[in-house]
């Protein structure tokens, strides 16, 4: 475990203990918002880059350096470990994860094969670098989610509503379960490689998870999940819990093992408050949406989630979701500046 940032506002927030202010960090901080990224990614695939320890570290300092956020994340992406697993996965510019061959039935299944900690050790060597670098700065690693890793490889890209996954989960509980639980021990080996490289905490990125019924997610999902986090629990780092659209299964999310619960925008952080089981911190959750009016709309909405924030045990200040690309850096400056400037249990 990484002990030079076990007092850092960001830690200490995830584990509910006392902050000056509340720490903040941005989903997607690091992307094409930067215009730093856009020059170092010019020419680079984006799987290229997410395999090259060098342009890893320099993209995931790049908002560090720029907005003084309390955490870095890792610049990966969830379909890093399932590549690296052999599957045929690649990222279309501006369309995103496309899979060569979509999982269909026990054979494609079958050839998922388990993550050695060796197929990423370009990701261990990234952490490494980023971890003596940011010294007192916590590093967030992050995986993707049982269920959104599903919805790419049995939909095979992008979709709004993944009606292929939902319906093979429905349809052929085995084979959902075998391709989960191999999704869950890839994902555990990606995430223990990043603790034990130095990452700080741990994000769970199971962002389309939201598209289930609360009960479809309890049997088909949660305990995959609950799964990862248990196998995590013994690395001693804070786990965070995220998907968007989830007002229905915020108590789920906590109750799968997470230490911190994400929020999207939907639902006010005082509201989410009542549906998360308490011993558990709450992360959000600004309207990225937001961040593209003008600035005293932002101001208010940032001193509003920050007033609900404090019904929380302890809250994390960020995004209901990713900042979308089209946001201009120098507000996001402007409001990790306004974060800061508000002592913690004091919004005025
Ligand atoms: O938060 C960060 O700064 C860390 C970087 C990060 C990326 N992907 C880099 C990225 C993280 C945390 C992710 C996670 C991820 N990837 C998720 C879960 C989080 C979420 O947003 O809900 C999902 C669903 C993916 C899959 C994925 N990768 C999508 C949908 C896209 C967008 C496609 C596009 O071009 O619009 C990607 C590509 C991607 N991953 C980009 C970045 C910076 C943009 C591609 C580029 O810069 O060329």
């Amino acid at each position: 475990m990484n002990t030079q940032t076990a007092d850092s506002a960001f830690i200490r927030a995830c584990r509910r203990q006392q902050v000056s202010s509340v720490p903040v960090w941005y989903m997607r901080q690091a992307g094409r918002s930067l215009p730093e990224y856009r020059a170092t990614r010019a020419g680079t695939a984006m799987l290229d880059a997410t395999s090259n320890p060098d342009l890893i570290t320099e993209i995931t300092l790049q908002p560090v350096r720029r907005y003084g956020v309390d955490a870095a994340i890792l610049f990966s992406d969830i379909v890093v470990p399932l590549r690296a697993a052999g599957l045929d996965i690649d990222i279309r510019p501006g369309i995103g994860p496309v899979v060569g061959k979509p999982v269909r039935d026990e054979g494609d299944v079958a050839r998922l094969r388990t993550l050695d900690p060796g197929d990423v050790a370009f990701v261990s060597r990234a952490v490494e670098m980023l971890t003596a670098e940011l010294g007192g700065i916590p590093l967030i690693g992050f995986a993707g989610g049982p269920f959104t890793l599903a919805c790419y490889l049995v939909d095979g890209g992008p979709s709004k509503t993944f009606d292929r996954t939902r319906s093979l989960m429905y349809g052929s509980p085995a084979l959902w379960e075998s391709l989960l639980g191999r999704l869950a021990d890839i994902t555990i080996t990606f995430l223990q490689a990043q603790v034990l490289a130095g990452a700080s905490a741990l994000q769970l990125f199971d962002s389309w998870a939201g598209i289930l019924s609360p009960e479809d997610y309890r049997r088909s999902v949660l305990p995959f999940s609950s799964r990862i986090f248990a196998a995590l629990a013994a690395e001693g780092v804070p786990a965070i819990h995220f998907g968007v659209g989830t007002g229905e299964l915020l108590g789920l999310l906590g109750e799968a093992g997470a230490d911190v619960v994400g929020v999207d925008w939907r639902v006010p952080l005082d509201e989410a408050v009542h549906r998360v089981a308490p011993g558990k911190a709450l992360q959000g959750n600004l309207d990225p949406a937001v961040l593209l009016a003008p600035w005293p709309v932002i101001e208010e909405r940032a001193r509003q989630v920050l007033e609900r924030g404090r019904t929380a045990e302890s809250h994390i200040f960020n995004l209901g979701h990713g900042v979308l690309p089209e946001t201009d850096p120098d507000v996001l400056a402007r409001l990790t500046d306004l974060v800061h400037a508000i002592p913690a249990g004091s919004v005025g």
